[in-house]
C-alpha cells in the first residue's frame, strides 16, 4: 500500500541518515506496519511531526519508530498526546511511580515478578473486555532476548480490516449486523485451560469489575471509516444470538481469517523500538518463543470510543 508520496519521502536525500532529518516514512508490511524516521520522541516532537506520526498511524495502523531512548516520563509525554491514558485498573506490574505505564516482562526479581509475562499468547486486541477498548497501544523495547545473534519474541500483526475485505460477501453480509461477546474472565479461563496463566486467577472482586461486554462483530474505524473484524481469540466468547454450536463454528472461521499470514507484519524488535498501534486496525500475538531470556518492555493504553 505504499503511496507515490510514501517513495517520494523514503527517497529524499534529507531523509537519508541524519536524526534530524524530516520525517520519513516506509512501508514493511502488506496493507499494515511502517517504519517511521527522522524522529526522536525523546526530545520532544513538535505539532507538525505528531500530524506526522498520526497520519502514518491511519494509514498503516502499525507504526515503528527505532532507535529511540526514552525515560518513562518521555512515554507518557508522547502518550498523552495521542489520547487518553488508561491507567490500569489490573495493574499489579506498573512501572514504580509511573500508573500510566506497565511493564510486560518475564524477568523475576528475588522471587517477584516484576511483569506480566503472559501477555498476547492468543490473537487479541487490547482492552476489547472494556466497554471502550483501548484505541492505541504504545510499546517500548527495553530489553530483548537474543538467539544465536537474532532477536526473538517477535510481536505478530494482523489487519483486521484486509481480513475483513477478504471475507466471502455472503459471510460479509451475515456478520456486519451481528455483536459478539468479550470477557475477561472467559480469557483467564482459556489460558488457565491451556497452562498458560502465568498470573493469579481472578478474585470474585476482579471478576465483578471486568462484566463480559457486547460489541459489533464488525465495527467501523473512527477515523478511517474502513469495516474490521472484532472479534478476537483471546478474549471473544460468543456471537450474541447464535446457539453454542453456530455462534462457535463462525467464530472459529473468522479467527482462522485473521490468522492468514497475507495479512500479517510481524515486527523483530530491537532495543530502543517504540511501536504504536491501532487496535481498533489490527489484532497482534506475541510470539513466546524465548523462554526464560530477560525480555523488558513498558506499555501504554489509550482509550478509545465505545465501538459502532
Ligand atoms: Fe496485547
Amino acid at each position: 500500500m505504499e503511496t507515490s508520496l510514501d517513495r517520494a519521502r523514503s527517497a529524499s536525500p534529507s531523509t537519508a541518515s541524519a536524526p534530524a532529518a524530516a520525517p520519513g516514512v516506509r512501508a514493511l508490511g502488506p496493507g499494515i506496519g511502517a517504519e517511521v524516521t527522522g524522529i526522536d520522541v525523546g526530545a520532544g516532537i513538535d505539532a507538525s511531526a505528531m500530524a506526522f506520526i498520526q497520519d502514518a498511524l491511519n494509514r498503516y495502523s502499525v507504526i515503528v519508530l527505532r532507535g529511540q531512548d526514552l525515560t518513562p516520563a518521555d512515554q507518557i509525554a508522547f502518550s498523552r498526546r495521542l489520547g487518553e491514558m488508561r491507567t490500569s485498573f489490573y495493574n499489579r506490574y506498573a512501572v514504580p511511580g509511573h500508573p500510566e505505564l506497565s511493564v510486560v516482562s518475564n524477568i523475576v526479581e528475588n522471587g517477584q515478578a516484576i511483569g506480566i509475562a503472559d501477555a498476547g499468547m492468543l490473537w487479541h486486541t487490547d482492552a476489547s473486555y472494556l466497554p471502550t477498548p483501548d484505541m492505541y497501544t504504545v510499546l517500548y523495547g527495553l530489553e530483548i532476548p537474543q538467539r544465536d545473534g537474532q532477536p526473538i519474541g517477535d510481536t505478530i500483526f494482523s489487519s483486521s480490516w484486509g481480513a475483513f475485505e477478504a471475507l466471502p460477501a455472503d459471510v460479509k453480509a451475515r456478520i456486519v449486523t451481528l455483536r459478539a461477546t468479550h470477557s475477561f474472565a472467559d480469557h483467564i479461563e482459556k489460558k488457565r485451560r491451556a497452562n498458560n496463566l502465568k498470573r493469579a486467577p481472578l478474585t470474585a472482586a476482579q471478576k465483578a469489575e471486568l462484566p463480559d461486554v457486547d460489541h459489533p462483530v464488525v465495527r467501523t474505524h473512527p477515523v478511517t471509516g474502513r469495516k474490521c473484524l472484532f472479534v478476537t481469540e483471546g478474549h471473544t466468547s460468543a456471537i450474541v444470538g447464535l446457539d453454542a454450536g453456530d455462534s462457535d463454528a463462525l467464530l472459529k472461521l473468522l479467527w482462522e481469517q485473521i490468522r492468514k499470514p497475507e495479512f500479517q507484519y510481524r515486527h523483530s524488535w530491537k532495543k530502543g523500538d517504540l511501536i504504536v498501534w491501532d487496535n481498533c486496525a489490527v489484532q497482534h500475538l506475541a510470539v513466546f518463543d524465548y523462554g526464560d531470556t530477560p525480555r523488558r518492555l513498558h506499555r501504554a493504553g489509550i482509550a478509545g470510543p465505545v465501538p459502532y
